[in-house]
């Protein structure tokens, strides 16, 4: 989805970022008493930044809302033909986008209560930004720029803000899907490096200008590292709808589907040579290069072959989102979807490989469209999917609204509660 910050800014006002205690719960690793557990009081901070410790056991405090909780995970989520496992057991990945979670400032008491929201959802994956490229560094930020030259931010307004999203996600039992960069403007992006480093605004020297390649691969690896013994990353994206152009429109005029697909091969080989434990996915929208279709979507032009980059071996799921209403296919978005996600449930088959539906939105009649995909996605077997997106609200102030954010009191929330429970529940 395409985001603009002002709803940001208009949403949460200044920038606020604390440590902050986090929540002791029964679970963890060994944990074999029931699934409904007590959530209690916050007792003391635990730095679970490199791998996975338990959280505490021990708790002081009253009990307050009762939350249904699962066993803590101990391995990795990996695909198996068209499945996700875990521990050998099969997985359900169901869930919703949130890509503000580590970048407006929240403190880890805020981050809490919007994953424990999601997880009330019948989330158990969440898909997030783990970027923001900055000129001038202001709130939270991963890279800033100054002629030409990117500084990593490793410190508390940096990776270290990245850590309390990864923590609250241990404590919530929720994995993170994480783009590293974004084809869009919102959070710097693609472009930024393009700028910097070369000078031009063509958007598509992303993807084959050596200096920008090695730039990126560069915070990749330091973020990836990071995280790689971490069991609450699902997989790791090389974008955000990624296509050949980005939000200023101007390209080189060569890009199409081979070269983000050599791309996408290159990128996706690098991260699995730094981090060979966790998935590997584009987090692109899925769209099919089928030249001459009438309709958009499949026709190849914005430079994505869904069934090329499916097949790339260091990709181990398909990604594709959905949003009619400006896809040019407002006339019967319900039905559009429905063929939509068919065909990519086809796509899924043909390649073996899971495949999620990981945004989709529409901003008219939410519930009866979703209805009708949800039923889609479970007849199809389609693998999963991520709604676009999550909403808390927090003493604050709401998370961003952009029209499509699903709050707590909307009813598409139990909605999708059931489909989560109908697709195979929480793990
Ligand atoms: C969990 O149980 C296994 C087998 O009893 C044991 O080896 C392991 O140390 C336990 N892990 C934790 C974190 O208690
Ligand atoms: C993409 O463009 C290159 C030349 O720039 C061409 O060789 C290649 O066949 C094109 N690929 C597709 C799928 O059209
Ligand atoms: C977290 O932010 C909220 C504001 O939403 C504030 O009330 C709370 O005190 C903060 N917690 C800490 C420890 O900073």
């Amino acid at each position: 989805m395409l985001i603009t910050i002002s709803a940001l800014t208009l949403a949460f006002g200044s920038v606020v970022y604390a440590q902050q205690p986090v929540w002791a719960q029964c679970g963890g690793i060994n944990w074999s008493g029931g699934k409904s557990c007590l959530y209690f009081s916050p007792i003391t901070t635990s730095p679970v930044i490199t791998g996975p410790t338990p959280p505490p056991t021990t708790t002081i405090g009253g009990p307050s809302p009762t939350i249904t909780f699962d066993p803590w995970p101990t391995t990795n989520i990996q695909a198996s033909g068209t499945k996700f496992v875990g521990g050998g057991q099969p997985w359900t990945a169901v869930g919703a986008n949130a890509y503000w979670i580590g970048l407006t400032g929240l403190n880890s008491t805020e981050i809490d209560a919007a994953f424990s929201d999601m997880r009330k959802a019948g989330a158990t994956v969440v898909r997030t930004w783990g970027f923001n490229e900055v000129i001038s560094p202001n709130g939270i930020y991963y890279q800033s720029w100054s002629n030409g030259v990117p500084t990593i931010n490793t410190g508390p307004t940096g990776l270290e803000n990245f850590d309390l999203v990864v923590n609250s996600a241990w404590q919530h039992n929720l994995r993170l899907i994480v783009s590293l960069t974004n084809n869009w403007a919102d959070y710097g992006g693609m472009d930024v490096y393009v700028k910097q480093i070369t000078g031009s605004s063509n958007h598509d020297l992303f993807y084959t200008d050596s200096r920008v390649i090695a730039a990126y691969k560069n915070y990749i690896k330091t973020f990836v590292s990071r995280y790689s013994s971490n069991i609450m990353i699902f997989a790791w994206e090389l974008a955000n709808e990624p296509r050949c152009k980005g939000s200023t429109g101007t390209w080189s005029g060569t890009c199409n589907t081979t070269t983000i697909t050599n791309w996408a091969k290159d990128i996706s080989a690098y991260i699995k040579s730094i981090d060979p434990s966790h998935m590997v996915a584009i987090g692109d929208e899925g769209f099919y290069n089928q030249p001459g279709n009438p309709s958009y979507p499949y026709q190849g032009t914005e430079g994505i072959d869904f069934d090329a980059n499916l097949a790339i071996d260091t990709i181990d799921f398909g990604t594709f989102h959905a949003y009619p209403e400006s896809w040019g296919e407002s006339s019967n978005p319900s039905s559009w979807g429905v063929q939509w996600i068919n065909d990519h449930a086809a796509s899924q088959k043909k390649a073996s490989k899971p495949v999620l539906l990981e945004e989709f939105g529409v901003l008219n009649n939410q519930a009866s469209v979703y209805t009708a995909w949800y039923n889609a996605i479970i007849s199809s077997g389609l693998t999963g999917d991520l709604i676009w997106q999550a909403g808390s609200h927090l003493p604050r102030g709401d998370t961003p609204n952009d029209g499509y954010t699903i709050y707590p009191d909307d009813p598409v929330f139990t909605l999708e509660k059931s489909h989560a429970d109908a697709l195979g529940g929480n793990i």
